[in-house]
């Protein structure tokens, strides 16, 4: 029998300067402990004042405490890798290991949702390495779908997936 983990209270909200620094070691040490990427990869996840200054940079707040982050961008702005016109891209979703399967990523991902309406776009998008399990099961449950057709490979063992899903 399974039991169910607890859902946790959590606030999603723009991150402050002050916090840079913070979610940048947070989306280092998901991605890390997920076994995502080489060291260059992690520094360039870790550079969330970069993505702070390009991009809309979010944080999700638990139990007084910063734990996860994702990082939204409108098609044709820096950091939207995939997105076509009427789409909206997220990126680098992370959650602190330890409040791992508590709803956190649900609530990042469902307020870039209501950012990209806010946005005026269709589609919410974005990529996935082919292999990691968790990030598949969890956009699955949040009903995105693969598009195959725009699967692409950033780097010689890199395989990325591209998922949607409509608003
Ligand atoms: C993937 C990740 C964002 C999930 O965050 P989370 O807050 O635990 O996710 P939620 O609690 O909102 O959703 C949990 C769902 O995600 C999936 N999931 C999360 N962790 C999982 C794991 N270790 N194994 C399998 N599925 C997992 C399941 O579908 C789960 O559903 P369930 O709770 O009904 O079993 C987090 O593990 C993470 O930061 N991973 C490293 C970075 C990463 O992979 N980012 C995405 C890049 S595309």
């Amino acid at each position: 029998m399974t039991s169910a983990r607890p859902r946790t209270s959590v606030s999603v909200r723009p991150a402050t300067e002050q916090e840079w620094v913070e979610v940048g070691l947070l989306t280092r040490t998901a991605y890390a402990a997920a076994g995502l990427g080489d060291e260059e990869y992690l520094a360039h996840v870790q550079d969330a004042a970069s993505r702070a200054a390009a991009a809309l940079l979010l944080v999700a707040e638990a139990d007084g405490r910063l734990v996860g982050t994702v990082t939204g961008a409108s098609a044709g702005k820096p950091y939207a890798d995939i997105a076509r016109d009427g789409e909206y891209e997220f990126r680098m979703l992370a959650v602190d290991p330890a409040f791992a399967g508590r709803g956190i990523a649900t609530a990042l991902v469902e307020e870039c949702d209501a950012r990209a309406r806010d946005a005026g776009a269709q589609k919410l998008v974005c990529s996935v390495e082919d292999k990691n399990t968790a990030a598949l099961n969890l956009y699955n449950r949040l009903g995105f779908v693969r598009e195959p057709s725009r699967d692409w490979n950033p780097g010689p063992t890199l395989q990325l997936l591209v998922l949607q899903r409509q608003l």
